[in-house]
């Protein structure tokens, strides 16, 4: 049998043996043989080989056994330098570095069950394997490949890239792989189970089986070491529907996971210094047919998290690459909102959008590597996306003071979930976009950002004056000038805001409370406020204004509190004690007294 997957034997490698082999290795030994390094002071030194530069800031600790390089941030030790270097796994990296000490891998010994896994998993890995090579032939062989051939040469593709995707035919049969394999697989063999776990053949019920792809361009789709995972099948003439079809989840192929052409980008050889990511086989294929090699694709799906985790451990720099339309602008939305949990300093991610109707395949061959290259270079910055996107939302404009209050109150749970420095910076965008402080943004918004203090020559210049639509803002503000008004709140309406689903209500409990317990005492309301959990309430609070007499002031409290009162009417708001569970009143508790911890 054809194996990809190397040798057979994998239990998994001790932790100790994993300690013991760093603790022999010289790191710097080690690196010097790859990237010739120079002796500064106690560590050594060199041109960093992980980002390009011209002075050296890659550093290597003899002592700490440690890399760093203050340039790009990448860091690790003797394992994850080989892994990040030479492109392996962590397994293949701790094998290198074993037979770099000369020391034999133990492995430890697995269960039955486990081996009796991994030795079904290194089956359908050769099976697969068996299968792509198959097609590969077919696609040379069989009597009617030459429609795909035309259609790959109509398109421009080469047989160098085609060989370098292992891009093959599935014949037209319904019974193709079943009939070509048996022979070599036996009568009594797993073959035909293995094929509809693999997802090549599709079972029936009544246990009818045939081929899932007939008489298509066949795309092998494989993971970063090279294993076949599963195919992507495109039809011949274009009037045949669907136009692909991909293999369904299998055991070993995961769409939310999978990167189409990331393995043949890392067999390139070459140092990029960004990955793009574009959405269709062809539009990977065509890109390396003009030698732009670090394009890959999601498959069909949304861009996920694992992805995007996929593609920042191979480089620091995002491009997607999109549709100009709709569509594209809404996955460019998501792939935002995904990637700015991710933000560390070292990383970028930008985002392309290609004019209508376009997609990299045909620009690459309108406007050439240059043309392409070009729009690359030019991609929005993930700030200027979010910004954009943001600005595009409002439904006043941005000069007015109620477009600028949404744009702050747009901006901030983006900022508030951004990492690292990446707040700062984007609370200075929005703070030139509406033209208030950065300082004075970092209070209303509630988010910690440097220079969120006022500076002592700076005057707290007057907000513009914004419109708060909380109601529970506007009764505490109330509360806060005439306190005696909280004992008007009737007891029905306490126990639903008590039990509300929106903190929000609670909150107001928690004030309406507070006065009560303290004879209606302004002080005790200012005090309660003064948490710095409560500032961006109080900020908001701030903002709002109060008819000028008392008897205004009241007929406002008494109309909000109707309204109040409507709203608890929502259905499945309010949830009283008896609909508790008990976890509900486990988490409710651990709530409130994470809350007392709190309190200052
Ligand atoms: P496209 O239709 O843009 O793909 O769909 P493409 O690669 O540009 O196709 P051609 O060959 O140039 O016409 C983008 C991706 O969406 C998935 C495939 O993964 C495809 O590469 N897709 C598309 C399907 O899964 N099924 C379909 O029927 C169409
Ligand atoms: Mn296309």
């Amino acid at each position: 049998m054809v194996g990809s997957t190397g040798k057979p034997s994998s239990g998994s490698i001790p932790r100790t043996f994993i300690d013991d082999l760093l603790n022999r290795t010289d790191i710097v030994q080690l690196i010097n043989a790859r990237v010739p390094l120079k002796k500064a002071g106690s560590s050594y030194k060199a041109c960093c080989p992980f980002h390009d530069e011209k002075t050296p800031s890659f550093n290597v600790n003899g002592v700490k056994q440690f890399y760093h390089c203050f340039g790009c941030g990448a860091s690790g030790d003797a394992i994850r330098f080989l892994q990040e270097y030479d492109g392996l796994s962590f397994v293949e990296a701790v094998e290198a570095l074993a037979a770099f000490n000369g020391v034999e891998v133990p492995r430890e010994k697995l269960s039955p069950q486990a081996q009796a896994q991994q030795q079904k998993a290194r089956d359908l890995y050769d099976l697969m394997f068996q299968v792509a090579r198959f097609y590969r032939q077919q696609l040379k062989l069989h009597a009617r490949s030459e429609e795909a051939k035309n259609y790959l040469r109509q398109r421009g593709l080469t047989s160098d890239i085609a060989k370098t995707f292992a891009i093959g035919y599935a014949p037209p049969g319904w019974e193709t792989l079943l009939t070509d394999f048996a022979p070599q697989w036996g009568e009594s063999s797993d073959l035909a189970k293995h094929l509809v776990d693999t997802g090549m053949l599709i079972e029936k019920e009544g246990g009818r089986r045939y081929d899932r792809f007939r008489h298509r361009i066949m795309f092998p789709i494989r993971d970063g070491r090279g294993r076949v995972v599963a195919f992507g099948g495109r039809v011949v003439s274009d009037e045949d529907q669907p136009k692909y079809l991909n293999s369904p989840e299998t055991a070993l192929f995961h769409k939310t996971q999978t990167l189409y052409g990331i393995y043949e980008m890392r067999q390139s050889r070459q140092r990029f210094d960004r990955v793009l990511v574009v959405e269709g086989y062809m539009d990977v294929v065509a890109l390396a047919q003009f030698g732009i090699r670090n394009a890959v694709a999601t498959l069909g799906t949304a861009v996920t998290a694992e992805h995007l985790q996929t593609l920042f451990r191979e480089l620091n720099e995002v491009v997607f690459c999109f549709d100009g339309d709709q569509a594209g602008q809404k996955a460019a939305w998501k792939a935002l909102e995904l990637a700015l949990p991710q933000m560390q300093a070292t990383r970028s991610v930008k985002f392309l959008f290609l004019p209508e109707k376009a997609d990299p395949d045909s620009c690459v061959r309108e406007e050439g590597v240059e043309g392409f290259t070009r729009r690359v270079d030019q991609a929005l910055t993930l700030s200027a996306f979010l910004f954009k996107g943001l600005e595009a939302r409002l439904s006043q404009p941005l000069s007015t003071p109620e477009g600028q209050q949404q744009l702050i109150s747009l901006a901030k749970p983006y900022i508030a979930q951004a990492p690292e420095a990446l707040p700062d910076a984007l609370t200075q965008m929005l703070s030139d976009k509406v033209q208030v402080p950065v300082w004075r943004l970092g209070k209303i918004m509630g988010i910690r950002v440097a220079g969120r203090y006022r500076p002592k020559n700076e005057v707290a210049e007057p907000l513009p004056r914004l419109k708060v639509q909380s109601k529970v803002l506007r009764l505490l503000k109330i509360l806060t000038c005439y306190p005696m008004l909280s004992k008007g709140v009737e007891p029905g309406l306490f126990e639903n805001l008590q039990h509300s689903a929106h903190p929000e209500h609670r909150f107001l409990v928690e004030a309406i409370q507070t006065l009560l317990e303290n004879n209606c005492l302004a002080e005790a309301l200012q005090n309660w406020l003064q948490a710095p959990r409560r500032q961006r309430a109080v900020a908001l609070m701030d903002q709002i204004t109060l008819p000028a007499s008392k008897e205004g002031v009241v007929d406002d409290f008494q109309f909000l509190i109707q309204q109040l009162q409507k709203d608890l009417l929502q259905p499945g708001l309010v949830k009283k004690t008896d609909d508790w569970s008990m976890e509900d009143i486990a988490t409710w508790q651990a709530q409130q007294k994470a809350q007392k911890l709190k309190e200052p």
